[in-house]
């Protein structure tokens, strides 16, 4: 990989991908959706020709669940057209695409992991526009690697910051018990994604932190790595306030083509969780 262009470059992993990139010798086109908005085929195809890179991270996605089930013609266009604009055109320039993708492509009724080779189910309209980006991504190009994550924090909005921000006001937070997933720091997912970015082994990959918790697990470990004390109360779905969209209630996906590979194994997500909140 010698010229990278990453879309959604002000997200959570665009950041992390920034942060490893900033001192190598690879040259980094950034893009968001003021320079360059994945729905506008005519754009990216003019930005793409112009600049030529040999490889595209997409890291652009309508990432807020819920508001995709309100908001689903956006969702599609965002999640499912913007993909398969950018595979398009990486098809024209002969470049390489990673598509980062979700947990949420499956049902999340099942009691082991998922792996690349199950079926996805979505149930919800963020999940069934993610996968439909993947199915455009696999559909127009050989070279892709589309790397599935799931419950991502990193430099932007997200559960532990929230975590940390709930707690100087309140004594007390009450978080889910029954849903199950692997927290992922968006670093972690970054030093995948470019570990595997030029190893030509291309298809669908998981790439989440090892290990398994639910988000009360979670909530308990952030709150005991951060010094503060407070009572945090497990609570069932159906005692939580009802969110709009569908969450899986098993998300978690194993790293089996990762793992198989043997050359990168992702760390268990406390000590990425460690490295996060030191940082
Ligand atoms: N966050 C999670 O928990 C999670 C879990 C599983 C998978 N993922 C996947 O991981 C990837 C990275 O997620 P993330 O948390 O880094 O996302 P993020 O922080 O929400 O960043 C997404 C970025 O894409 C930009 N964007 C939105 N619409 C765009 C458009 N039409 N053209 C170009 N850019 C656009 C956003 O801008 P605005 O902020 O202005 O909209 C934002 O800067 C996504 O594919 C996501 O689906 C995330």
């Amino acid at each position: 990989m010698k010229k990278v262009l990453i879309t959604g470059c002000n997200g959570q992993l665009g950041r992390a991908l920034n942060e490893l990139l900033r001192d190598s010798d690879v040259e980094i086109i950034n893009t968001d959706v003021a320079e360059l908005d994945i729905c506008d085929l005519d754009q990216v195809r003019r930005l793409l020709t112009e600049r030529h890179p040999d490889t595209i991270i997409n890291c652009a996605a309508h990432t807020a669940v819920d508001k995709c089930e309100t908001d689903a013609e956006n969702a599609q266009k965002i999640n499912g057209l913007g993909p398969k604009n950018l595979a398009t055109v990486a098809k024209e320039i002969d470049a390489q695409m990673v598509q980062v993708s979700t947990d949420y492509v499956f049902s999340g009724d099942a009691d082991t992991p998922y792996t690349e080779e199950d079926a996805p189910c979505p149930q919800s309209v963020y999940g069934s526009t993610k996968l439909e980006g993947e199915q455009a991504v696999a559909s127009i190009l050989d070279r892709y690697y589309i790397v599935r994550t799931a419950w991502l924090y990193g430099d932007g909005n997200n559960f532990v910051k929230t975590m940390l921000r709930l707690a100087e006001t309140r004594d007390k937070i009450t978080v889910v018990n029954d849903q199950y997933g692997s927290p992922t720091s968006a670093m972690e997912l970054a030093r995948m994604i470019l570990h595997i970015v030029d190893s030509g082994e291309y298809g669908i990959y998981h790439g989440t932190c090892e290990g398994i918790a639910s988000w009360y697990e979670f909530a308990c470990k952030i709150f005991a790595l951060a010094g503060v004390d407070i009572n945090v109360v497990p609570v069932t779905t159906e005692e939580y306030p009802a969110s709009v969209a569908k969450r899986p209630a098993y998300s978690v996906l194993e790293n089996k083509k990762l793992n198989s590979q043997g050359s990168y194994r992702m760390k268990h997500w406390e000590d990425a969780l460690k490295e996060y909140l030191a940082n």
